[in-house]
């Protein structure tokens, strides 16, 4: 009798609204083909473990997960194998234990669902160690190249959407200005599209430098026309306006952005007089239930992945392009990192819209 093809799939970096959409989609799949599918626990600490931490995945386990935020294979943004920190202090390279784990799970290929951090360490062990790989793009950041949307993005606009409207209630209801930090690491694109959909009045994204007075005056011009309130969404990134960045190490020794928005509320009212106030959205636009278009999203990615492995098409990144799936190869994915476009459609409608996002070149 010949053996059902296995194939891992593993969710890495930090959790995001679709990726269950994406295991199930390719459990699914997979009665199709005859493969048999095992989930990894954790990213690549389940290889890692021995005995490995990998399940099968039936379709009982998958049914009505579309629906759950989180993963239900879990997931961690640290531990790289390639640099692992020990509990006693040293940094090991432990790649070739987890490459070892595929291999004894028996493996034939896997999906690895992650940024563009985590396809870099998935794609350099599959390199190492003779894995056949195809990659999902997720990330509430939408920073991954070469596709027009990663999953998780969506989920995230729309909680930071609702944070606005809530947000603008108050605003209105006090006459005060309300400062939202967004996620979004070292892009702006949370920032930028929740701050068109929910009517913002400045939008600051790591991309574009900003003067506080600039951004000052606009909130001013906005009071003498007679509003009384005005919204300002402000990406993590985004570095003091002498371009330091705001920092901060935990007691675990891990460095996090937080701080700006905190900074720009400061810079508001002590310059204006204005009374203004902050609120940090943070991990809240990662969980809970996932957008209609996330489920879509990952869907689409979870059958395309699986048709990527029967096809034997590997090194491979599903992505959307031009309101189709296709697939690049992951190198190329990695190396293009996505920012704002400065020349893009978003800026543009930000500034006919008349939206102060800093200063950008005539
Ligand atoms: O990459 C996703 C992301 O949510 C970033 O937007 C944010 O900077 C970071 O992860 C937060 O990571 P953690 O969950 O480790 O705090």
């Amino acid at each position: 009798m010949t053996r059902h093809k296995r194939v891992g799939i593993l969710t890495s970096g930090g959790d995001c609204g679709g990726l269950n959409a994406v295991t199930r989609a390719v459990v699914r799949r997979a009665r199709d083909y005859g493969f048999d599918i095992y989930g990894i626990k954790d990213s690549t600490m389940g290889l890692l473990s021995r005995p490995i931490d990998a399940e099968v995945l039936d379709l009982k386990r998958v049914s009505g997960i579309l629906r759950y935020g989180g993963t239900i294979l879990g997931t961690i943004n640290k531990n790289n194998p390639f640099a692992f920190p020990m509990a006693d202090g040293r940094v090991l390279d432990r790649s070739e234990e987890v490459i070892e784990g595929y291999h004894q799970l028996g493996l034939d290929a896997l999906i690895g669902i992650g940024g563009d951090g985590s396809l870099a360490i998935l794609n350099k062990l599959a390199e190492q160690g003779n894995w056949q790989l195809v990659g999902v793009p997720k990330t509430i950041d939408n920073d991954v190249g070469t596709t027009e949307h990663s999953i998780g993005f969506h989920t995230a606009l729309s909680i930071a959407v609702e944070a606005l409207d809530r947000l603008t209630y108050t605003a209105i209801s006090h006459s005060r200005v309300m400062v939202l930090e967004v996620m979004g690491r070292d892009a702006g694109h949370i920032a930028m599209s929740a701050g068109i959909a929910g009517g913002a009045h400045v939008i600051l994204v790591p991309e574009i430098p900003y003067s506080i007075d600039n951004l000052c005056s606009k909130l001013l011009d906005r009071k003498a026309r007679g509003n009384n309130f005005s919204i300002v969404v402000v990406a993590e990134a985004v570095k003091t306006e002498t371009g330091e960045p705001l920092l901060y190490t935990n007691s675990l020794g891990q460095t996090l952005y937080g701080g700006i928005g905190q900074y720009i509320g400061n810079e508001i009212s002590s310059r204006t007089g204005i009374e203004t106030r902050v609120s940090t959205l943070g991990h809240l636009q990662r969980g809970g239930t996932p957008s209609a278009l996330d489920r879509l999203l990952g869907s689409a990615f979870g059958v395309a992945a699986l048709d990527l492995v029967a096809q034997d098409k590997f090194g491979r990144m599903v992505a959307w392009q031009n309101r189709r799936v296709v697939d690049v190869p992951i190198a190329e994915a990695i190396a293009q990192y996505r920012s704002v476009e400065i020349d893009g459609a978003l800026v543009e409608t930000a500034l006919g819209l008349n939206t102060y996002i800093g200063e950008l070149e005539k």
